[in-house]
């Protein structure tokens, strides 16, 4: 075994590397500069505005003007926006726009950027954690739920019609004429709240352990009268059946669960005949050599170690991690009972595979 010492030390490499790692403290500045500036909307008012001085876009945005001008310092020395230094204006290009405004969804990766600060506000916790080995529970996680919602209403919400039902050959019109529906690790409940608005002649359930998650979306449901929707807090580790569905889905819920292989069973137990099982979840694999090629694998391991792993392990679970690969769900599938199960891919979202199963 070569000891580090006996291994020549090769300068270029070293001093690649060094750059690198400047480049990603400015990279990781700039991902929370951008969390900050879709929070603020300043993405919006910049593009909206075309050429503005500090103090123009600060009045638009109702923000304050000293910490608009630092912003917007990070802005153009990281080349998001654009200066003009003689009349001291700035704007945000139309082809930067298309990924960081509200406008510019389902593609505004200034919603994903939030993850970053979610991560980086446990950073104690998980200091203690990696001693201890205990997990993180999801109280302690400042606006965990709310940055999901917004993300999945990105990857999941806006492409259910277009993209995700077409899965199922014949589902919408199954929808069309009235199935039972449920959706477990629901969240923020906003797939339910679509679909339930897209087709009145079925019932839709949420099931999720946080009922803050989709309290907002209860209220809206009731607000429009949607009496085909309804949520349910539940701890889903606690029970064996759900009752009988036609279609179940999971959005991004099996991987951080308590027991991820119990739900799978507990969806099988849960299906009516003919029922189908549709499953989106991170398309990683379990295998860190095939994860390499991954251009998402590095953000996928941090919110695995920041969210992911410890919520399971706080609630006494495995902790599989995001990277618990489509081989492993492939596994808890058929183990759970499901003997037909196919995996696709949509281009609108990289990071997840999508799995349609049924027994
Ligand atoms: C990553 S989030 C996905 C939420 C939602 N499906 C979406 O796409 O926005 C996983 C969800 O699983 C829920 N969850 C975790 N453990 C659970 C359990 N034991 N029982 C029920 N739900 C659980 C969490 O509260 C969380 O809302």
């Amino acid at each position: 075994m070569n000891t580090p010492s006996a291994v020549a030390f090769d300068e270029t490499r070293a001093e690649a590397f060094a750059n690198r790692l400047v480049g990603t403290l400015n990279e990781a500045a700039l991902a929370l500069m951008t969390s900050l500036g879709h929070r603020t909307a300043l993405f919006d008012v910049l593009s909206a505005a075309g050429d503005v001085t500090s103090k123009e876009l600060a009045d638009r945005a109702g923000l304050s003007e000293r910490y608009v001008r630092e912003w917007l310092g990070v802005m153009v020395t990281a080349g998001v926006a654009e200066y003009a230094a003689a009349p001291k204006t700035y704007r945000l290009p139309a082809e930067h726009a298309a990924f960081l405004t509200r406008a510019a969804s389902p593609n505004n990766i200034a919603v994903t950027s939030q993850f970053i600060g979610v991560s980086a506000a446990v950073e104690e916790e998980m200091l203690a954690r990696f001693k201890d080995g205990a997990g993180t529970h999801y109280h302690n996680y400042c606006r965990f739920h709310a940055v999901m919602a917004e993300d999945s209403a990105q990857t999941v919400v806006a492409a259910l019609t277009d993209q995700i039902l077409p899965l199922v050959p014949g589902l919408a019109a199954r929808l069309e004429n009235g199935i039972n529906v449920a959706d477990v690790g629901c969240g923020g409940g906003r797939a339910m709240l679509a679909l339930a608005r897209e087709f009145p002649a079925s019932t839709f359930t949420g099931f999720d352990l946080c009922g803050d998650a989709f309290a907002e979306t209860e209220a809206t449901a009731r607000r429009l009268n949607l009496s085909n929707l309804t949520f349910r807090q539940q701890d889903l580790s606690q029970v064996t059946s759900l009752g009988t569905f036609d279609l179940v889905t999971a959005f991004d819920a099996v991987h951080d669960q308590k027991d991820p292989q119990g739900l799978l069973h507990l969806v099988s137990n849960s299906m009516a005949e003919g029922g189908v099982f549709l499953m989106q979840d991170i398309g990683g694999s379990r295998d860190l050599e095939t994860n390499k090629n991954n251009p998402f694998a590095p953000l996928l391991y941090t919110i695995s170690l920041m969210h992911c792993t410890p919520i399971s392990i706080g609630q006494g679970g495995p902790g599989l991690g995001t990277m618990w690969g489509v081989e492993t769900a492939h596994e808890y599938l058929e183990i759970a009972g499901f003997g037909q199960v196919e995996t696709h891919r949509l281009p609108h979202d990289p990071i997840n595979a999508y799995f349609v199963a049924r027994h």
